[in-house]
């Protein structure tokens, strides 16, 4: 079982798996391969895995949280941090590189003051470069929220920029 003096020691407000991921983890339990699916639809669901999320996972697979940790600090894929409100995940596969995607970064970065794969003070904006999203053909590309951004100049950032930050919140 969990020690829940752990869990009072992080400051990030639980996030709680809901009836649907639970249900999800009780059908794989049993499954090979468990703990990364599980993962993975945790990711999907959050964003990025809460530590709480974390917890609530080993719990009801009855593992150790340290294999938890082990898989989520393994691979890469996985992310620990809440990402922005907004997230601008630009590509940096080979067709998006050749054609400018680390531009792409470095505009962001600079409009933004963030390095990658950080997030605004605000909670509103983060950075990240990711693999092929798929259309090479308009690259280089940036996706905000999944929502595609293709054949961009660097030139082009700040008007998408101007448009998340008129649906920002002033604070987080
Ligand atoms: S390389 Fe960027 S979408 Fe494929």
């Amino acid at each position: 079982m969990v020690n829940m003096e752990q869990r009072t020691l992080t400051s990030e407000a639980p996030e709680q798996l809901t009836p649907e991921l639970e249900a999800f983890i009780a059908e794989w339990k049993p499954k090979p391969g468990n703990l990364i699916m599980v993962l993975h639809r945790v990711q999907e669901h959050f964003g990025y895995v809460p530590r709480s999320a974390a917890f609530q996972v080993a719990d009801l697979l009855e593992i150790p949280l340290a294999k938890v940790y082990g898989v989520l600090t393994f691979y890469h894929f996985f992310k620990l941090k809440k990402p922005g409100r907004f997230r601008f995940a630009v590509c940096l596969g080979t067709a998006c590189y050749l054609k400018g995607g680390a531009d792409l970064i470095q505009e962001l970065e600079n409009m933004l003051g963030v390095g990658l794969n950080t997030v605004t003070e605000d909670g509103n904006f983060s950075v990240e470069a990711v693999r092929c999203l798929g259309c090479c053909g308009l690259a280089p590309v940036l996706s905000v929220n999944g929502t595609m951004h293709g054949a961009l100049r660097k030139e082009d950032i700040a008007g998408i920029l101007a448009e998340y930050k008129a649906k920002a919140r002033p604070e987080a």
